[in-house]
Order: structure tokens, then C-alpha cells, then sequence
């Protein structure tokens, strides 16, 4: 039976604002009326907010103003009164020091928006990387009945024949530069294929992760996270959501009625059988905090480890979100895994009805895109996460983006202590490392950056490159890329600007991993690591002002999200006092 929890019609929050005829509710009605609406539309129906994360400067987002006219279509049309809205944008591409360090004051700036206006819906209007999770944060800390489009991917890319992966290939290709392979001239003409039309990063990056993640919680509708964005079936999706999100507010369905842990649950096998993004692992337990969901690094290890990864997609496989499209998209996966008992099917979507009812039916369409399990690209996919006494508070790693020779090793230490000793140090010759070595870079996690930029898949070394290798294995306290591959450690926790362990290894050390065992081991006597974190001194200078310096003071370590310790929560959406 469809989810109801509330009579219609009733009395609803925007009403608070435009249903009287005292002075204030003709004020909020008459301001609003000089946009030319009839006053009829001010008569108790459904007022939707459409949250915007449209911008030029987040180039991913830049056709969403177009996407908000099909929201507003379908929300006419189902009976409610569409109020279009900005919010902060964080565009991946372009905004310094990382688009990560405005996460957090994105989703202050929803759910203030969302809290202080009469809004009885949202629809999340995003598409680039942290929009998405932004949004959700934000939403799920006010509680009103929320649903998310996302803009959708960019079309392939090609280049001489070969698909152009957003992101993947410019690692590669940046890479191929460095070892001799690629001439400068080739990687400008490449630069031109790249992105070919509106959307987001057409590999399987942290973009296409978080809509997929979206619609595994519950908070899209099924189909939603693959339809690239210039598809005319991208503008149905707009449509369609903007009818549906009219029925969510008739019948109080939150996102506190989908956002259980078995969603998260569902989200996280999902995100390991899309070979997904590392930033995932930080992005739910944000949002998993805003709701009460006591998520942990562990259950992302425990639900991901018997996950095949079944898409094949850079930056693990083969191929873009064009074709993931074309075979069905993550309905596909959703049922596949419903088939192999890996997903609470009674899970409720923004659908009104449990997720099994969305895919039971679906059929895929590319067995050479969505791999049969026999033939997945990863055993075990999802995210390792590794502790030791180099991360006591975890580390995570990709396994379908890493090198099986590498997954268990031992090498010498190479230290960077920071992004900038690493730029300075990398191209010189007389560094003292080969592929052997591991790679350790420090201060670059949520307060050591500050923002916790994604350099963790740090470039290898030209003259380890010009050899032909292509991997070597690397430690940081860092995020990588969606679109990034390698047998990288990341988000090591405590990071080392707060004194984690990180913080005291010096050149020489001897580093063990063991994926299989998810061991990270400095092989250093305890009693030296002891007497080193004791002479430890902050290196890190602390921002000297504004939104930084928040960030800096009340941001939380990676291993429970990063996000803001006075954010953790649903607040609710009572606001306290009226303005007038
Ligand atoms: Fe925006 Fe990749 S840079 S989605």
C-alpha cells in the first residue's frame, strides 16, 4: 500500500505565511503577487520550493534553469504553486582551495532557506559533485518532504576513436606528458573532446556516484541518476518529479520516513557494485548524522566486502554513463542485487512504495556494460577500509580502481608534508624513490587543507613513469577524485594536522598494507611512535578569518563525515518568530 500519513487537504506550512488576511498575510502574499501570480494560487495548495544549484561558475550545473521550467510544469500541473530559488553552488572544476571546504556552507544555506521561507516541499535541483549531497544534508535536516533531480552526465567524450572519460583522462593523459608518451600539442587537442555537452563528469566520478546514491536512499525517482543531461527523457524526469514531489507533501512523506539505516544499507551495496566513489564513504555518514542514522566506517567495509563490482565504467572499467543509460541504468543494479538477497527491498522511496517495486520488472540491455557477476570486474567490491596504527580511526580504499600486485605490499616511505613539499619535490630527479616505495602525504585532510582537497591520488614520479609503471601505492589523509584510480589510501583518520599518526612519519619508515586483511601498519617500534607523537607540534597554521576559520574550528574528521559539530542533526523546520 502507497505511504500516507496525513488527510488531504489540510492545512499546510505555507499557509502560515499566505492563508489569512491579517497584515503580515498580506504582506507575504502581495510581495510575492508582484511576480504575476493569480491569487488563486495562494489558496492552501502546495507551495514547492525548487532549491537551484544552477551556476556558470559550476559549469556541470550550468543548464538547471532550464531543468527548473520542466519542475515547474509538472508542479502546475499537480496542483501547486513552484518558487524557484538559489542556493550556493560548488563547482568541482573550478572552485578553490576545493569545492569540498563549501559542502558544509551549501547545506547551512539550504536548510536556512528551506527552515525561513513557506516552503511545504523541496525539489533538490543538482548535479555536480557536492551539490548533491549539499542538498540532501540540508533537506534532511529541516524534514520537509524533499526530492532530488539531478542535472544528469555529459555525453561521451571522444578523442581518435577512444571514449574520453571526464577526469580519468585527464589524469592520464597528464600522466602520459610526464613519462614522454603524449605530446603537448595532442593533450590540448583532447582538451576540446572532453566535455561535449551540458552535464556532469561522464565516468562513474563522485557526480554519477552521489545521483546514484540519491536514488539507492530513496530520495529520486528510479532511473533518475543516469539519463544524461541533454536526453529529452532528463526533461521528463524534471516533469515527472515536479508531479510527484505535489503527492509527497499530500502525503507527509519526509525524508525522515526514507532515510532509514536500511537505506543506507541499500546505498552502500549499491555504491559497491557501481564500483562508486570514495567520497561517498564521507558523503553518506554526513548525511546519515543529519538524520540520526548512526552510520559508521565499518558498515562500509561489513555491506560493501561481498559486493561485485558489476558496472563497467571508468574510472574502474570501460565505459561512460551514456552506455549505463542505454543498459538500463542503476534500476538494473538495484534489481541485480535484489536477485543475490543484498537489498532491503521494503525500503521506502520517495515513490510512496518500497524500492523493489520500482526495478522487479527492469531488463538489462549490455551485458558487456552491466557485467553478469561471473564476470564482474571486482569480486569484492565497495570500499576497504583499513586500519592500523597509521589510521586508528580507518583509511579507505577504492579496490576496483586498485592494482591487484599492490594490494598487499611493504615499501619505504617517501614523506611529503604537505601538497606544496610534494609539487616541489616530485619532478626532481635526485628524489630518492622508485616504484617500490610508498608514497606519503600528509596535511591534506578536512582541517590540514583546509577542505580536504582531492590530492591523494598524487602523480607518480617522471622517472618511475618513463619505466612504464603506472601505479604505485600511496598514503594520505587526502581525498581522491570520483574519477581517480590507483591503489590509494585515503582519508586517513586522525589526519595528521590534528596529530593522527600520519603526522610522524618520516622518510625511510617501512609501511605495510594488506587490503585482505585491511592492514595499515607502520613498522615502527610503538615506543618510537609513542615519543614521536609526543614531540608533535602543529604545522599547520590555523585560517586567520572568516568562513575558513569556521570550517577549520568545527569541521569533524573524515571517518564520520566532515561534517560541522553544530550541523550533526535534524533541526526541524518550526521557525522560531515571524519578522514583522
Ligand atoms: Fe562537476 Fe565532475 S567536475 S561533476
Amino acid at each position: 500500500m502507497a505511504f500516507r500519513k496525513a488527510d488531504w487537504p489540510r492545512r499546510l506550512r505555507s499557509t502560515e505565511w499566505f492563508g489569512g488576511s491579517s497584515r503580515d498575510h498580506i504582506y507575504h502574499r502581495s510581495w510575492m503577487k508582484n511576480q504575476g501570480l493569480p491569487a488563486d494560487l495562494f489558496d492552501g495548495r502546495p507551495v514547492i520550493g525548487i532549491c537551484n544549484t544552477w551556476s556558470e561558475l559550476t559549469p556541470c550545473n550550468a543548464h538547471l534553469r532550464d531543468l527548473a521550467e520542466r519542475v515547474k510544469h509538472g508542479i502546475y500541473e499537480a496542483g501547486g504553486l513552484p518558487v524557484e530559488f538559489p542556493v550556493f553552488s560548488t563547482g568541482e572544476s573550478t572552485l578553490r582551495p576545493t569545492a569540498m571546504m563549501f559542502r558544509n556552507l551549501a547545506a547551512m544555506d539550504v536548510e536556512e532557506a528551506l527552515r525561513g521561507n513557506p516552503l511545504d516541499g523541496v525539489v533538490l535541483l543538482a548535479g555536480c559533485d557536492k551539490t548533491t549531497p549539499a542538498l540532501l544534508m540540508g533537506a534532511a535536516s529541516v524534514d520537509i518532504p524533499a526530492i532530488l533531480v539531478s542535472g544528469g552526465p555529459m555525453l561521451n567524450g571522444w578523442f581518435r576513436g577512444e571514449r574520453v572519460g571526464s577526469g580519468t583522462a585527464l589524469w592520464q593523459m597528464s600522466e602520459a606528458i610526464k613519462a614522454g608518451t603524449m605530446s603537448r600539442e595532442d593533450f590540448l587537442e583532447a582538451e576540446q573532446a572532453m566535455s561535449r555537452s551540458p552535464g556532469s563528469c561522464n565516468t562513474m566520478g563522485t557526480a554519477s556516484t552521489m545521483a546514484s546514491m540519491a536514488e539507492a536512499l530513496g530520495m529520486a525517482l528510479s532511473g533518475n541518476a543516469a539519463i544524461p543531461a541533454v536526453d529529452s527523457r532528463r526533461r521528463v524526469m524534471a516533469h515527472l518529479t515536479g508531479r510527484r514531489i505535489v503527492e509527497m507533501v499530500k502525503d507527509d512523506l519526509k525524508p525522515s520516513d526514507i532515510l532509514t539505516r536500511r537505506a543506507f544499507e541499500n546505498a552502500i551495496r549499491v555504491n559497491g557494485a557501481i564500483g562508486g566513489s570514495t567520497n561517498a564513504v564521507i558523503h553518506l555518514l554526513a548525511i546519515a548524522g543529519r538524520v540520526g542514522v548512526d552510520l559508521t566506517l565499518d558498515d562500509w567495509d561489513r555491506l560493501g566486502r561481498d559486493v561485485p563490482t558489476i558496472v563497467n565504467l571508468m574510472p574502474s572499467g570501460r565505459y561512460l554513463m551514456e552506455e549505463f543509460f542505454y543498459a538500463g541504468g542503476l534500476p538494473v543494479v538495484v534489481r541485480r542485487l535484489g536477485e543475490a538477497g543484498l537489498l532491503h527491498k521494503d525500503a521506502l522511496t520517495v515513490s510512496g512504495g518500497p524500492i523493489w517495486d520500482e526495478v522487479k520488472d527492469v531488463r538489462n540491455w549490455n551485458e558487456d556494460v552491466i557485467l553478469p557477476a561471473e564476470r564482474a570486474l571486482t569480486a569484492q567490491g565497495g570500499i576497504a577500509v583499513l586500519r592500523g596504527n597509521l589510521a586508528p580511526g580507518g583509511a579507505v580504499l577504492k579496490p576496483s580502481a586498485a592494482s591487484p600486485h599492490l594490494m598487499r605490499h611493504r615499501g619505504r616511505a617517501v614523506v611529503f608534508e604537505d601538497i606544496d613539499d610534494y609539487k616541489a619535490k616530485i619532478a626532481d630527479e635526485t628524489l630518492d624513490i622508485d616504484e617500490t616505495c610508498v608514497m606519503v602525504l600528509k596535511n591534506c585532510g578536512p582541517k590540514g587543507y583546509p577542505g580536504m582537497a582531492e590530492v591523494g591520488n598524487m602523480g607518480l614520479p617522471p622517472k618511475v613513469l618513463r619505466k612504464g609503471i603506472t601505479d604505485m601505492v600511496r598514503i594520505s589523509d587526502a581525498r581522491m577524485s570520483g574519477t581517480a584510480y590507483g591503489t590509494v589510501v585515503l582519508h586517513a583518520a586522525p589526519e595528521a594536522a590534528a596529530g593522527g599518526p600520519l603526522a610522524i612519519v618520516r622518510d625511510g619508515d617501512m609501511i605495510e598494507i594488506d587490503v585482505e586483511s585491511r592492514r595499515l601498519h607502520l613498522d615502527v617500534p610503538e615506543a618510537e611512535i609513542a615519543a614521536r607523537l609526543a614531540a608533535w607540534t602543529p604545522t599547520v597554521a590555523p585560517p586567520a578569518g572568516g568562513y575558513a576559520r569556521m570550517f577549520a574550528e568545527h569541521v569533524q574528521g573524515a571517518d564520520t563525515g566532515a561534517d560541522f559539530d553544530f550541523l550533526r542533526g535534524s533541526r526541524g523546520k518550526a521557525v522560531p518568530r515571524d519578522s514583522h
